[in-house]
């Protein structure tokens, strides 16, 4: 007989396999050592040895929520900007004159570990108590050796502190540090020494660069991309924010596990990302603070078949969200995505945009058992709503939190 540590039973299950929500009505969950080892309707139940059962009484249950872009680790913050911008400068003017992620660089080399620790677990803890159980963050704001690592390993750090799954981001082709303002092949030079650092210690999971106006041309990129891959990162690209340059297709023929922003997309780039499985990350919370206008193209994502994720991209000068919730809200409302969508978009899809779908974003048996409860009617309540809103629980990796 089988041998489980937990079963949750009397449950409405938000698979997000297939189609919609993967909707179990009358289900149940059982998990042992930290993995769903069944999940169905509860009349199909097994018989198994069983430590400890609790009924949800109906309760919703869906794949722990999954953050896969954000910038969490930095010091300093852009309230002053904020206020520049709505004066009527804009975000590139910003940029130009030296602040924007040049002044969180400022601050963030200035920071001390502690420091840089004690404000990104606070922010932790704000997306955690939404039900999020694996967050990615990036680098980027260090744009040096030392901050670089020392960014990474607050982010590593941060996992040994709450549950919470990090996966971290290597993101030295942020933009160009203004000690290399004349140098811009220097510092693409050291980015691509780091990738072999950053892999050896084992600070990063991915690399990440800014294919836009703001960050570097495309054969800066390719460089930068290519010695990621040649020690062994996976890839993942910002682009499509400002302007229309084929970043879809570069990230498409570099397989990377997706493409952030994506607001400027070609259907012939669209094609390449499904074909090339590069999942689509829409983000909402930029779009609203830079007061954008141009949407991601989502019709023809959904025509194409590019996998669409959502996130929070909080990060201190273009999307300083600390809601998932509300993301989905924005995607919604914003760029029209359904409710099921933007679910898929913050379980199975993100789960994918950090190459962890094998492991986790959808309740099946086999992957972490990451799971969160909610007393809603509908998961469409989850998009739809605006304000606090909690889990009633949360597991991670098979243990209530
Ligand atoms: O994801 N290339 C854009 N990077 C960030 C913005 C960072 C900032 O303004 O500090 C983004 O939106
Ligand atoms: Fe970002």
């Amino acid at each position: 007989m089988q041998d489980w540590d937990l079963l949750l039973t009397d449950a409405r299950l938000a698979t997000m396999r297939g189609d919609g929500n993967g909707t179990i009505d009358h289900g149940a969950i059982a998990i042992a050592l930290g993995r769903i080892v069944w999940a169905g309707p509860i009349g199909e139940l097994p018989r198994a040895q069983v430590r400890r059962t609790i009924s949800l009484d109906g309760q919703w249950v869906t794949p722990g929520l999954i953050d896969c872009h954000t910038h969490l680790v930095y010091a300093g913050n852009r309230a002053g900007e904020f206020a520049k911008r709505m004066a009527g400068a804009s975000y590139m003017e910003i940029a130009a004159a030296g602040g924007g992620i040049k002044s969180s660089v400022a601050a963030t080399r200035a920071a001390s570990e502690q420091e840089l620790f004690v404000g990104a677990i606070a922010r932790l803890d704000a997306l955690l108590a939404e039900g999020v159980t694996t967050i990615e963050i990036k680098s980027g704001y260090g744009l040096d050796r030392a901050t670089e690592m020392r960014m990474l390993s607050v982010a590593r750090r941060l996992g040994g502190h709450r549950p919470a799954s990090i996966v971290t981001t290597y993101l030295g082709g942020h933009c160009l540090p203004a000690d290399f303002a004349n140098n811009r092949a220097a510092y693409v030079d050291l980015v691509c020494e780091m990738m072999a650092d950053v892999a050896a210690a084992d600070l990063a999971d991915a690399a990440d660069v800014c294919y836009d106006p703001i960050g570097f041309d495309r054969v800066e990129c390719e460089r930068m991309l290519g010695a990621a891959r040649q020690n062994g990162l996976r890839v993942k690209l910002h682009t499509g924010q400002m302007a229309e340059q084929g970043g879809g297709g570069l990230a498409a023929s570099v397989q990377a596990l997706s493409a952030d922003h994506i607001e400027y997309l070609s259907e012939a780039d669209a094609a390449a990302m499904a074909k090339a499985g590069t999942v689509a990350v829409l983000l909402p919370g930029a779009f609203y603070y830079l007061r954008e206008t141009k949407k991601p193209p989502v019709d023809l994502l959904r025509r194409h078949g590019v996998p669409i994720a959502v996130s929070t991209d909080h990060n201190p000068g273009s999307s300083p969200l600390l809601s998932i919730i509300l993301a989905m809200n924005m995607a919604s409302v914003f760029f029209g995505l359904t409710s099921a969508e933007t679910l898929a978009g913050v379980t199975r899809n993100a789960a994918q945009a950090l190459g962890l779908l094998h492991d986790r974003g959808t309740i099946e048996m086999g992957k972490r058992a990451d799971l969160a409860v909610w007393a809603i009617g509908d998961p469409g309540e989850l998009a739809s709503s605006i304000g606090p809103r909690r889990p009633a629980m949360v597991i991670q990796n098979g243990r209530p939190v």
